[in-house]
């Protein structure tokens, strides 16, 4: 019997140098997309698919994370007596939303290494990992869907997307086979992956995006690689030393991933999912016609 999955990690110690000077003194996993910051998002999608653990891997400067998971309690006894019963709910349901846990990436040394610093937490158990700069809006959470391939496989999954050839580079990248198991053929049995390839040695223009489902294995196998792309440890480095031994599945998701850890994505993102939003679409809609009519 396959053991299910009740853990979600989120490496969240990196530096975020792709949005400073914001990132300087701020994780960029708090930056507000709308409203609520980037591992929400992520954490909602991991609740919503049934997890119910979410294990942290934080570093410096990076507490403000645990004050927006943690109870505030000036906060809830300051909106009680002015009776904003709402907003205390939405504040509560925060904190309540999950079962969470911290633990320190002391130096940023890749997400590898992030990922084998939650070994301890997770035990021996398979568990996912949500990378939450990567923001995926989708009917089924994106993480469900992969979860209802591992619950069918009993084996790890990777997210998977395709990528302008210009861009592959920036991605760790499979050579996969398509799995003809009478669905609309996203389901891909990984041969190979490399970790930000040239363009020219890119073996697809298949790219893994940040979510994963991952027997306990690989934590062995994050131990056996040496630094690779960027002199970091990478977990693609791993789960190609894991492809070894067991076979790894990917699955090319439905769904819209925005790369909010970039500028511009992120700038997309807070458009697209302002104009969603019940309370703001209509006139931000309004107000975006008015602009290109300038
Ligand atoms: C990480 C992974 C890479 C993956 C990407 C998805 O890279 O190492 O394999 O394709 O996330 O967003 P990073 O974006 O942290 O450089």
């Amino acid at each position: 019997m396959i053991g299910r999955v009740h853990k979600a990690v989120f490496p969240a110690a990196g530096l975020g140098t792709r949005f400073l000077p914001a990132t300087k003194a701020q994780p960029k996993e708090m930056l507000p997309l709308v409203d609520k910051p980037l591992i929400q998002y992520g954490v909602e999608e991991a609740v919503s698919s049934g997890i119910q653990t979410i294990i942290i891997v934080t570093g410096r400067g990076k507490s403000s994370i645990e004050d927006h998971f943690d109870v505030s309690f000036e906060l809830e006894q300051l909106l009680e007596s002015k009776k904003k019963t709402e907003m205390l709910s939405m504040v509560r349901l925060i904190s309540d939303m999950i079962d969470v846990a911290y633990v320190r990436q002391k130096e940023a040394l890749g997400l590898g290494h992030a990922v084998l610093r939650s070994k301890e937490l997770v035990g021996a158990e398979p568990f996912a990992v949500v990378l939450s700069d990567d923001i995926i809006a989708s009917q089924t959470p994106c993480l469900r869907q992969l979860l209802d391939v591992y619950e069918f496989y009993g084996t790890s999954v990777l997210a998977l997307m395709e990528v302008p050839g210009d861009q592959i580079s920036a991605y760790g990248v499979v050579d996969a086979e398509l799995v003809l198991n009478g669905s609309d053929n996203r389901l891909f049995r990984i041969r190979n992956m490399v970790e930000k390839p040239r363009p020219r040695d890119a073996p697809s223009n298949l790219a893994i995006i940040g979510r994963y489902i991952l027997t306990p294995q690989i934590f062995e196998s994050i131990e056996a690689v040496e630094p690779g792309s960027g002199g970091e440890i990478q977990l693609t480095d791993g789960l190609k030393h894991m492809l070894r031994e067991r076979p790894i599945y990917g699955l090319k998701f439905e769904g819209k991933r925005y790369d909010a850890g970039d500028k511009l994505g992120f700038l997309k993102a807070t458009v697209e999912f302002a104009l969603e939003r019940p309370d703001l679409g209509r006139a931000f809609r309004e107000y975006l016609n008015d602009l290109c009519k300038q």
